[in-house]
């Protein structure tokens, strides 16, 4: 019985999963209802996450820990997802947006455990948290 309800759990878990991955696009069932996104933290505080963020995946570069650098490469990458949230300003979005993107392109740098090319994304990455900075900071 008890291992009924946690297949049962599971179950649950990945049709709520299946919801989020379906995100992009419109709910096809009426009956389904996405809530708007809302962040939990403002943006300051946003920021001292993806600072810390940002630090340790150097850390973790410059010591071959790559499984921990990728782990926390896709997280920034989520995290500026969220970012894209926190103005309505289009151009604020958009670094938001490709800080993203840079991201996605560290991680896989890092997956690859390419140093030249994880050091060059990670620099990347740096310039758009610049960009971003040197207008709205
Ligand atoms: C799309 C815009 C945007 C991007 C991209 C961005 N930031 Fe920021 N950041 C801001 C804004 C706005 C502030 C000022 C927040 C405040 O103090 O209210 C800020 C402030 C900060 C602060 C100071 C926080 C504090 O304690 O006052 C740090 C650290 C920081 N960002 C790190 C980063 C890092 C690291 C990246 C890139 C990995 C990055 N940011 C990318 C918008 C951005």
């Amino acid at each position: 019985m008890r291992r009924a309800w946690i297949g049962l759990a599971v179950a649950g878990g990945s049709l709520s999963f299946a919801g989020i991955l379906t995100l992009a696009d419109p709910p096809k069932d009426p009956k389904v209802k996405f809530k708007a996104f809302k962040p939990v933290q403002d943006v300051e505080h946003l920021m001292a996450g993806q600072g810390k963020l940002y630090g340790d995946i150097k850390d973790a570069i410059i010591d071959d820990s790559w499984a921990d650098a990728e782990t926390m490469a896709w997280l920034l990458a989520e995290l500026a997802n969220v970012n894209h949230f926190q103005s309505t300003d289009p151009r604020y979005q958009k670094i938001a947006d490709s800080m993203s993107t840079g991201c996605v392109a560290l991680a896989k740098a890092v997956r690859k455990r390419d140093k030249k090319k994880a050091k060059d994304a990670l620099t990347t990455v740096g310039n758009r948290c610049k960009a971003c900075h040197d207008i709205f900071q």
